[in-house]
């Protein structure tokens, strides 16, 4: 199964990627994950990544290819992977194309931009293992700490109001044709974004027939 996870920031893509890969014993790619990897590692990649992602906007397209060919070699993308985040541009789908990576399916979450601002602004996350909690939605078992790995949490940089509001933006400009893009190719399939989680992973699932 190769599959994308397509929807704006907060959407809920990388709560419902965590699930699935446990499911379908595939990685989950998240291009986020991997440049924040970079930046804490003070890598080339990190180095050039950086500004763009403090400001929400997204990293240049070459950069993001880059990174995904690197990524698709690993063995464990032999069997599939589950693109949470990526690709985010109609450049970075058309490289997918050109290398011969065969999408299954593409499942759009759409969510209101007013229902993301709170959920970003409540987002906590590990910066040890990558889980994702919410203050109110999906709190961790104690208050701060992260239930896998007992690393303390964080609110991401990217997270704060006005950067969420910039993100949203660059989503409905540079992100949201591939809806189209992807329908034309007969692989999508939207499944609505207003659930809880819980709901929403069944949601995932039946679209996925698992
Ligand atoms: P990235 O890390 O990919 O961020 P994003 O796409 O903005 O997505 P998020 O991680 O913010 O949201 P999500 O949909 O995964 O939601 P989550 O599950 O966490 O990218 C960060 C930056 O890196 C970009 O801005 C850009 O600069 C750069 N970048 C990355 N990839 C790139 C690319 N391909 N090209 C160019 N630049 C790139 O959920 C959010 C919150 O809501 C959580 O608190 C969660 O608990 C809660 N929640 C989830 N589902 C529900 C629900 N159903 N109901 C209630 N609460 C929920």
């Amino acid at each position: 199964m190769r599959l994308i996870l397509l929807g704006p920031p907060g959407a809920g893509k990388g709560t419902q990627a965590e699930v699935l890969t446990k499911k379908l014993n595939v990685p989950q790619i998240s291009t986020g994950d991997i440049l924040r990897a970079a930046v804490k590692k003070g890598t080339p990649v990190g180095l050039q990544a950086k500004a763009f992602m403090d400001a929400g906007d997204l990293v240049p397209d070459d950069v993001i290819i880059g990174v995904l060919k690197e990524r698709l070699t690993a063995d464990d993308c032999k069997n599939g992977y589950i693109f949470d985040g990526v690709p985010r541009t109609i450049a970075q789908a058309e490289a997918l194309d050109a290398q011969d990576v065969v999408i299954d399916m593409v499942l759009s979450i759409e969510v209101p931009d007013e229902v993301i601002v709170e959920r970003l602004g409540g987002r906590r996350t590990c910066p040890n293992c990558g889980a994702i909690y919410h203050v109110i939605t999906k709190k961790p078992k104690v208050d701060g700490v992260c239930d896998v790995c007992e690393a303390a949490l964080i609110i991401r940089k990217d997270d704060e109001r006005d950067t969420i509001l910039n993100r949203l933006e660059t989503y409905h400009k540079e992100t949201e044709p591939l809806i189209d893009y992807y329908k034309k190719q007969g692989k999508l399939k939207d499944i609505g974004g207003e659930f809880n989680i819980e709901s929403q992973t069944e949601e995932v699932f039946k679209a996925l027939g698992i």
